[in-house]
């Protein structure tokens, strides 16, 4: 048994013995009855729209009496989508020919169309008043004939009425007549692609949309990301960098970017850009960008109108200036409002909005300045500007005040603009959460800040219903996702992470929604049916957030990665002592930033004053926020009873332990889903549960050092199954230093520097018994070193450092983000055994070690 266990785990990383593991997945898929999963190759390209055939008998009968004939009222390319989608999913779940037609055929029909399109093919039909993006299934007896009808306020309803339809189907649900309209009219994602291919916080591959400072030649991929996002009710797609590079407005790369608008628009989904405000002088060669001055004005209104030229349906300019050394309006003495309401003016006529972004700041605070405060910077810029704003400008306000961290409170200034629309802006790409290389389902997070009751104007105004424009009767607002797909077959890397894209997509659409009745869609649609996988993957997805945050950053101090570089391993102290004002403020008596009014940075009084008497006392404000709001001593005990440090101690010990148990329930889905998607899922499980080890040893090693005061369970600074690298006897090894010190255990790692295998040797004084050996190594990007463990001189396993991690993780040094391990489960060991590690370099990759841990089983 232990030999096989070592055996498979050899499979996945080396690929060798993959006719060995095919058969297996046949044999297990004969003995679980789903001989369909194991014929299926199955990338993920597919997303949620999967559409597998429905081969359980008795679900079948309920479908049995769906029309065959499909009759599309219109000829629009979105109502051509509309129809053929219908076609397409029912055949592919259902088998047999779905025919799509102009006319009402003498038989069954499904019937789409708007109310005037249905009117004139059936008069006698009363539908219900359709919001312009709503839609309606209703079932009409017509001369004995059974009509199916899906009636959308528009075209784009339509559409939605048919996926909703088709999600009933793939679900097993009965089709019943319903009716339903979205939340608010913006529903975007924005894509942070850049011309030359990379995506900013990308970590699924290039873009999709450009190569090589153009527009790609073949846009597939696009019009297919078009139907996912359509599928969940998403409207627009900004396709470019917020920070937008300056060519973007030039005459030739808008006629190249109309293209991507062609392949975006059978779908319903509007294209925009993002453009620098600078680009009067850049792109228009004025000596100005000054937004009040009327040759800047004359550009603008010009640009806008050629861009309508093009592309007819253009949704509008997001905005970044004044931000993250962004030019801006401050240039010039002006402000946002006199920036956006510019832009605004020359979109009004073609129904265009500007999404001008809340976050501005300034990088360059005074870390010794006690009163500075980066999370005060969105009310302070935006507040005195309320009601300033044209009609057809939104605010874009990131959730939290600082910055997509794992916890954050809400911004406060969903409450201060009272006269102005604005969207919330939650981020699908994982910058802060893990980069999709671990499962985090943000849903209930999302929900967590939509359903804030900010208590503005002492009354109910969650900000779902802020954004929505029902708490101050704004015309327009929404939601808006930086999601960041790329050429990666599964779009997002991780086949988890996807349930953020089409859980964004719902909750966008009803915030109201449940994480559960999402998560359960998402499964469902994604991995079928069966209840014991879609209660494992429901129930792995559900608690992900908070396992996360327990082995990264817990009471609201922020992530504790490594913030002024790529936010993906921990980086303790990265956080203090610059200007980006993602502070902790500890010293050895306390950590946490004080915001209150009494005594820091008055950053709570910008919160209603119901919500910020909650947060200003110690004894109201939330644990999970504490550390956000207020510095505390590391003993201070909290709600739960805890002190601050051994809350600290604990969570990242159950956070870890948690998220190793994600790969062992995994594993009881084996035959139940299909092989690719189950091993890469697997593969990225066991990853997350050796990161999770180096989170939680980083950030409990530093707080001990930092605070002085031991963990009570002894586990903090206590290895005892751990060996050293530096410790083995060596052969060709070298010891050295890591930095952060925290990111490597004892601060300590070994390098090979030679072109030929180094050793390190250990004798071990274990009682014999079962044993699970795990080797804490550094995979850092360039090269593909190779590692290969011995006992008694015989190989036991042997892997390559082969770049599982984010591509963003091109550092070639040894730290927390590039820290991995390999574990290697039952071997048998007896007293006196010898273990070796060979890791042989490969280009500058010098097989580095940390540690290696000896554990019973
Ligand atoms: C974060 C992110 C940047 C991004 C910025 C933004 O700071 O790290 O890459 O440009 O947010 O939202 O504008």
């Amino acid at each position: 048994m232990a030999m096989l266990m070592i055996e498979e785990k050899r499979d996945r990383k080396t690929g060798v013995c993959g006719l060995r593991r095919f058969l297996r997945s046949i044999t297990l898929a004969v003995l679980f009855g789903s001989t369909v999963w194991a014929a299926q190759a199955e990338t993920g390209s597919a997303g949620w729209l999967r559409y597998s055939r429905i081969t359980d008998p008795s679900a079948l009968q309920q479908y049995r009496s769906l029309p065959r004939q499909i009759v599309r009222a219109d000829t629009s390319p979105v109502g051509q989508s509309a129809s053929g989608e219908l076609a397409r999913g029912l055949r592919s779940m259902l088998g047999g020919e779905f025919r799509v037609s102009s006319a009402l055929p003498d038989g069954d029909a499904f019937v789409l169309g708007t109310p005037q399109e249905l009117h004139h093919l059936l008069p006698q039909w009363r539908g219900p008043d359709l919001a312009e993006e709503g839609f309606a299934v209703s079932k009409l007896n017509e001369h004995g004939h059974r009509l199916w009808i899906v009636a959308g306020g528009s075209q784009r309803g339509e559409l939605y009425g048919v996926f909703h339809l088709l999600e009933q189907v793939a679900e097993l649900h009965e089709i019943a007549p319903d009716a339903e309209s979205p939340s608010a009219p913006i529903r975007w994602v924005n894509q942070w692609d850049n011309f030359d291919g990379s995506i900013e916080r990308g970590y699924a591959g290039r873009s999709i949309f450009f190569e090589g400072g153009h527009v790609r030649g073949d846009l597939t991929r696009v019009s297919e990301y078009g139907r996912l996002l359509a599928s969940v009710g998403l409207n627009g797609c900004t396709v470019n960098n917020v920070n937008s590079d300056l060519r973007t407005l030039q005459p030739e790369m808008l006629r190249e970017l109309a293209r991507i608008a062609d392949a975006l628009r059978p779908w319903g989904v509007r294209m925009s850009l993002s453009v620098d405000l600078s680009s009067p002088q850049a792109v228009g060669h004025l000596s100005t960008f000054d937004p009040l001055d009327p040759q800047v004005i004359a550009w603008w209104q010009q640009k806008t109108d050629e861009i309508y030229k093009l592309i007819p349906d253009f949704g509008g300019f997001v905005v970044k200036a004044d931000s993250e050394g962004r030019l801006g309006p401050s240039h010039y003495r002006r402000n946002p409002a006199q920036a956006a309401n510019v832009l605004a003016h020359a979109l009004l006529p073609h129904h265009g909005v500007v999404l001008y972004r809340g976050f501005v700041y300034n990088q360059h605070l005074d870390w010794h300045d006690l009163k500075a405060d980066r999370a005060r910077a969105g009310y302070d810029n935006f507040r005195a500007l309320d009601g300033k704003f044209e009609p057809n400008v939104v605010i874009q306000i990131k959730n939290g005040p600082i910055d997509f961290q794992v916890r954050e409170p809400v911004s406060p200034l969903f409450a201060a603009l009272q006269h102005t629309n604005q969207a919330i802006e939650l981020q699908v790409t994982q910058e802060y959460t893990g980069q999709q290389r671990h499962m985090v389902f943000l849903v209930p997070m999302w929900k967590t800040a939509l359903d804030t009751d900010m208590r503005a104007q002492n009354r109910s105004t969650p900000v779902k219903e802020i954004i929505e424009g029902k708490s101050f009767h704004r015309p327009l607002g929404g939601f808006v996702a930086v999601v960041n797909v790329g050429l990666d077959e599964n779009w997002l890397h991780h086949p988890m992470a996807m349930a953020n894209l089409y859980g964004y997509g719902k909750l966008a659409w009803d915030p109201d929604l449940t994480t559960d009745q999402i998560i359960d869609g998402w499964t469902r649609l994604t991995f079928g049916n069966n209840p014991k996988v879609v209660s494992t993957i429901d129930d792995l997805q559900r608690n992900s957030w908070h396992v996360y945050e327990e082995y990264t950053g817990p009471l609201g101090l922020g992530t504790l990665t490594d913030i002024i570089g790529i936010h993906y391993g921990p980086g303790i102290e990265s956080a203090e002592r610059n200007g980006w004002g993602q502070w902790i403020r500890a010293d050895h008596q306390g950590i946490g930033m004080d915001r209150t009014v009494a005594t820091g940075t008055g950053y709570i009084g910008q919160y209603p004053p119901e919500l910020a008497k909650i947060y200003e006392s110690l004894s109201t404000c939330p644990d999970e926020l504490l550390l956000f709001m207020h510095h505390v001593p590391y003993n201070y005990v909290l709600h739960s009873g805890k002190t601050v440090i051994q809350h600290v101690y604990d969570s990242h010990y159950d956070g870890a332990a948690a998220a190793a148990t994600y790969a062992p329930r995994w594993q009881t889905l084996h035959g139940l889903i299909d092989e690719e998607r189950y091993q890469r899922t697997l593969a990225l499980f066991e990853y997350q549960a050796g990161h999770a080890i180096v989170w939680r040893d980083a950030v409990s090693e530093w707080f001990l050092r930092m605070s002085g005061i031991a963990d009570a369970a002894g586990r903090v600074g206590h290895y005892p199954d751990r060996i050293e690298a530096e410790a083995m006897q060596s052969d060709g090894y070298t010891p050295v230093e890591v930095t952060p010190w925290e990111t490597a255990s004892g601060g300590k790692a070994v390098t090979c520097n030679r072109a030929t295998a180094c050793t390190l040797t250990a004798k071990l004084n274990k009682p014999a018994g079962i044993y699970q050996i795990a080797v804490q190594y550094f995979d850092i990007h360039p090269g593909a070193a190779q590692y290969e463990v011995l006992l008694n001189g015989k190989g036991i396993a042997h892997w390559t450092a082969d770049n599982t991690l984010p591509p963003a993780v091109a550092d070639k040094t040894l730290d927390g983000h590039t820290s991995t391990r390999f574990t290697i489960p039952g071997v048998k060991l007896e007293p006196g055994d010898t273990l070796t590690l060979r890791g042989i370099p490969n280009r500058a990759e010098p097989a580095p070690v940390d540690y290696i841990e000896i554990t019973k089983q």
